[in-house]
């Protein structure tokens, strides 16, 4: 807030209120400063206050335009802040950087790009692209305001462990973004949990208004129901890499098992 004061020190009245709408609601922000209309599911994770967000929605739908933004608004609106994005691999994270840097860009912000993939604004936050394809280069961050996961379906989880911890001191904010990839790995987890809090978005095809309908059932006919189911339904299936069923390993396992000894 004080940095902000500074910046807006003889600005007009319209100029003031138009900045704080912007720092106290980043849907607004996107659709007046980013030319980004937000979905009405855009919209609720924009507002949202929670600090675990699961976005399950369909290819297409904005999952990354949407966490790109909220990488922005962070950068811009909280100085200081550390924002990590990672995604599948290296050539994602540039794709990712890339969208993160050309908001902050039209949003006017001041800013010296590092890199292909990290940049730091003259608030002190700093956005950092990563691949996700090896645990030990995410080791070594501390304190980021917001973790953004691409594709968490498709991240090991061994890369998950190496960023949890890294939350615990800031209580930062960490969103997980993907279309279902097989019932495994920490997004299939944390979708399913009933003991951590998420707030969970679930955005299948037919909801999104830039897909048509026509597309899709060419899509059906083309990739068949398994792809289809996940990459449009937000269905979670045994990946088709998977020897038994999902529930007939479940029914292996009994859960009341007898005393070995009376
Ligand atoms: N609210 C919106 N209004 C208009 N266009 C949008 C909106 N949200 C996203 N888009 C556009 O939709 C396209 C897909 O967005 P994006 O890449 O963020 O989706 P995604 O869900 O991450 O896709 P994928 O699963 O393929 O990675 C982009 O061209 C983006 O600019
Ligand atoms: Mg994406």
């Amino acid at each position: 807030m004080l940095y902000m004061g500074v910046r807006l020190m003889n600005q007009a009245p319209a100029t003031l209120a138009r900045e704080f709408r912007h720092a106290l609601d980043p849907a607004a922000f996107a659709s007046e400063r980013l030319g980004v209309i937000p979905d009405p599911w855009q919209e609720r994770v924009l507002q949202s206050s929670s600090r675990r967000l699961l976005l399950n929605c369909t290819r297409q739908s904005g999952k990354s335009t949407t966490t790109a933004i909220l990488a922005t608004h962070t950068a811009l609106y909280q100085p200081g802040a550390l924002i990590l994005m990672i995604s599948r691999a290296h050539r994602q994270s540039m794709e990712l950087f890339g969208k993160c840097s050309g908001f902050l860009k039209q949003a006017d912000a001041r800013l010296a790009i590092d890199n292909a993939m990290s940049c730091t604004l003259a608030n002190g936050s700093r956005v950092i692209s990563l691949p996700g394809d090896n645990p030990d280069t995410l080791r070594g961050y501390s304190a980021p305001s917001l973790v953004i996961f691409d594709e968490a379906a498709f991240a090991l989880d061994a890369v998950f462990m190496a960023v949890r911890p890294m939350l615990a001191v800031s209580n930062g904010r960490l969103a997980l973004l993907s279309t279902p990839h097989g019932k495994r790995g920490f997004f299939y987890d944390a979708w399913h949990s009933k003991t951590e809090t998420w707030q969970r978005e679930r955005i299948p095809a037919e909801q999104c208004p830039r897909i048509s309908a026509e597309f899709l059932s060419t899509e059906r006919a083309t990739i068949g129901e398994y792809w289809f189911s996940q990459e449009y339904g937000c269905e979670f299936v045994e990946t088709n890499d998977q020897l038994f069923r999902e529930d007939a390993i479940e029914r292996a396992f009994s859960h009341a098992p007898d005393p070995l000894f009376a």
